[in-house]
């Protein structure tokens, strides 16, 4: 498997046999982590850059951390402190900065700019989120699959919530690709646009797995293998739309209920950051406004021993490091 110079923009881009490759390259960088081999001479020397326009503390300390154990340098722009968009067109800063760096890593809002960014750039560009895709989660997300439940084909994923941004897209493309069961769980508003779902059905015939979109949460639920979620209101939207997120997807929070309906032995998973109690700051705002505690997901799932978030949010750094060492 060769994948030297690729750009990761999003996982429509790559066959299944890469995601996989990925996703055991992954395996195998964690293993040798944890006992302590190091790794620094896979790219020593070199230096990439990371774009941030909007916040992060997984994805941007996966990529810090996994660059350093790769032996590279990194440069962080943080949103307000580059030139990119504002004073600068995407273009001629993918020239400027594919000229001092290796790679380069973008988060921010449309998914045009990452791919117009990887245009230019002449090195590999990595997408870190946008608005529509978060392929680097996607494969942590798989790993994490792989390593609790021992397999990946014909597992049973429930996504309940916003289903036509960005978590929801990803998750429907990689089920997909990978032979599992899909169903968005949410109100008709929020499942993910028509010509995507097309896409993925037509992936999904290939590979034996399936796609269902459903209001109902006890049949969306029903035997699950993984229950997943996300916020409500993603970074960039406005704070207006609160109340009808509140209001059309409390109906789809994850609760216990939901959880007994799924599967023996099924798991909780969440890309982070969640909203399930009040001690964030939002949180707190949110409750004085609405007067909710929870949001998504219950205090009382999130802290189950059926929640493997944290273990998800660690597999973060292992499968960027993974698309760093194999794409450099
Ligand atoms: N899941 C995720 O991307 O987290 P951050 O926003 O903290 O990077
Ligand atoms: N949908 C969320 C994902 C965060 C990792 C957002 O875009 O804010």
């Amino acid at each position: 498997m060769n994948l030297k110079g690729r750009s990761f923009l999003k996982l429509l881009d790559f066959t299944p046999e890469e995601i996989l490759y990925l996703v055991d390259l992954a395996a195998d960088l964690k293993d040798k982590k944890k006992k302590g081999i190091l790794t620094l001479d896979m790219h020593r020397g070199k230096n990439v850059a990371l774009i941030f326009e909007k916040t992060s503390t997984r994805t941007r300390c996966s990529f810090e951390v996994a660059a350093h154990d790769l032996g590279m340098g990194t440069t962080y722009l943080d949103p307000s402190s580059s030139q990119i968009g504002k004073k600068e067109s995407i273009a001629d800063t993918a020239h400027v900065l594919g000229s001092m760096f290796e790679g380069i890593e973008y988060r921010g809002f449309g998914q045009e700019i990452v791919e117009e960014l990887a245009r230019y750039a002449g090195v590999p560009v990595w997408n870190g989120l946008t608005n529509e895709f978060h392929p680097t989660q996607m494969l942590a997300d798989i790993l994490t699959i792989k390593e609790k439940l021992g397999r990946i084909k014909g597992v049973k994923l429930t996504y309940m919530g916003d289903a036509r941004y960005n978590m929801g897209n990803s998750l429907m493309v990689v089920c997909a690709k990978l032979g599992m069961h899909f169903t968005a769980c949410t109100t008709r508003k929020y499942f993910p646009a028509e010509a995507l779902v097309k896409e993925c059905e037509k992936i999904a015939e290939e590979s034996g797995g399936t796609i269902t979109l459903t209001e109902d949460v006890s049949a969306g639920t029903k035997g699950a293998d993984v229950i997943y979620t996300d916020v409500w209101v993603s970074m960039g939207e406005p704070d207006a739309v609160w109340e009808e997120r509140i209001r059309e997807l409390s109906p789809y929070q994850v609760n216990s209920r939901v959880m007994e309906n799924a599967g023996e032995q099924a798991v909780f998973m969440h890309c982070l950051p969640a909203f399930h109690d009040l001690k964030t700051k939002v949180g707190k705002e949110i409750e004085a406004k609405f007067g909710i505690s929870e949001m998504e997901v219950t205090d009382q799932v999130f802290n189950s021993p059926a929640s493997i978030v944290f273990e998800e949010a660690e597999n973060r750094m292992h499968t960027i490091k993974a698309v760093m060492a194999a794409t450099l």
